[in-house]
């Protein structure tokens, strides 16, 4: 019995051991180490043989979803998410070096007010806490070319040029199809619709996220249209039918007299 009791203290002394032990454990990194990391992939946007093509190709993309790209000088990066889900991106440099960017960004409104988030953490790597800062030293490491206060703020001197896939379904042919929109990023200013690669300019004058795309109810909506059309038709069709009996009958009733 006092064995047992002994065995189990040290089991509940081994776990709170472990568990402070991992709570201190954090591992942080920047823009200057962030290669280094080995899930690196998780949080840059790879430029690659896979995810690259050109502005011309993607206009031409009439039926794919949930998907975005970053376009620097007619190359497109696709990034195969529609949340700006990762960070960092590559695009060669002036030098056909492939060069790492800055790519989340900012008003510099937002910055002002401290409405900003610059530092990104997750326990999902083996528990350990990593840590992964967006903060940037120079304008040369932000996509849009312009750090302040170390955050990479929108510049209109060399604006960041996003591309969403905008969903649209016909219910009545129960037809989906998309087409390619390019502009600016989420968080950017626009004053209308066009402006923005989602085409959702909110409210406050800031583009939104392009979220839309198929979802599983679609082919249930379109059975239930149709099926509803039915029914009206079939009614429309009884009403007519009993009125001109009706008709007739009448008829048949003044001629008699
Ligand atoms: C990355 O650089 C930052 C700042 O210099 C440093 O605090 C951090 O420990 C570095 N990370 C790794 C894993 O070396
Ligand atoms: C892409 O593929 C070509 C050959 O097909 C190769 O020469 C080039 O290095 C590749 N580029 C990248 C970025 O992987
Ligand atoms: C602008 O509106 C959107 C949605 O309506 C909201 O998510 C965003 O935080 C707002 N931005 C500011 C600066 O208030």
């Amino acid at each position: 019995m006092i064995n047992k009791i002994i065995i189990l203290n040290i089991i509940i002394i081994d776990l709170l051991i472990k568990k402070t032990f991992q709570e201190r454990i954090e591992i942080n990194y920047n823009y200057n180490n962030i290669t280094s990391f080995q899930y690196y992939k998780d949080f840059v946007y790879l430029y690659n043989n896979d995810t690259i093509i050109s502005k011309e190709e993607i206009l031409k993309y009439t039926d794919i979803y949930y998907t975005g790209y970053y376009c620097k000088n007619n190359i497109c990066v696709q990034t195969n998410d529609n949340s700006y889900a990762r960070h960092f991106i590559e695009f060669p440099d002036n030098n056909e070096h492939i060069k790492l960017y800055i790519a989340t960004t900012y008003p510099y409104e937002y910055i002002k007010e401290g409405d900003y988030i610059n530092r990104h953490c997750s326990t999902r790597y083996e528990g350990i806490e990593c840590c992964i800062s967006i903060q940037c030293e120079y304008d040369s490491q932000c996509l849009s070319n312009k750090c302040m206060n170390n955050h990479c703020i929108f510049n209109d001197n060399n604006p960041i040029e996003h591309c969403d896939s905008i969903y649209s379904y016909n219910k009545f042919l129960d037809r989906r199809t998309s087409y390619i929109h390019c502009g600016k990023p989420y968080r950017d200013s626009c004053e209308n619709n066009e402006e923005c690669s989602s085409k959702k300019c909110a409210e406050n004058k800031t583009c939104l996220m392009q979220l839309d795309g198929p979802s599983d109810s679609e082919g249930f909506d379109m059975k239930v249209y149709v099926g509803s059309a039915m029914f009206v038709i079939i009614i429309i069709t009884i009403i007519c039918l009993v009125v001109k009996c009706r008709y007739e009958e009448f008829k048949k009733k003044q001629v008699r007299y």
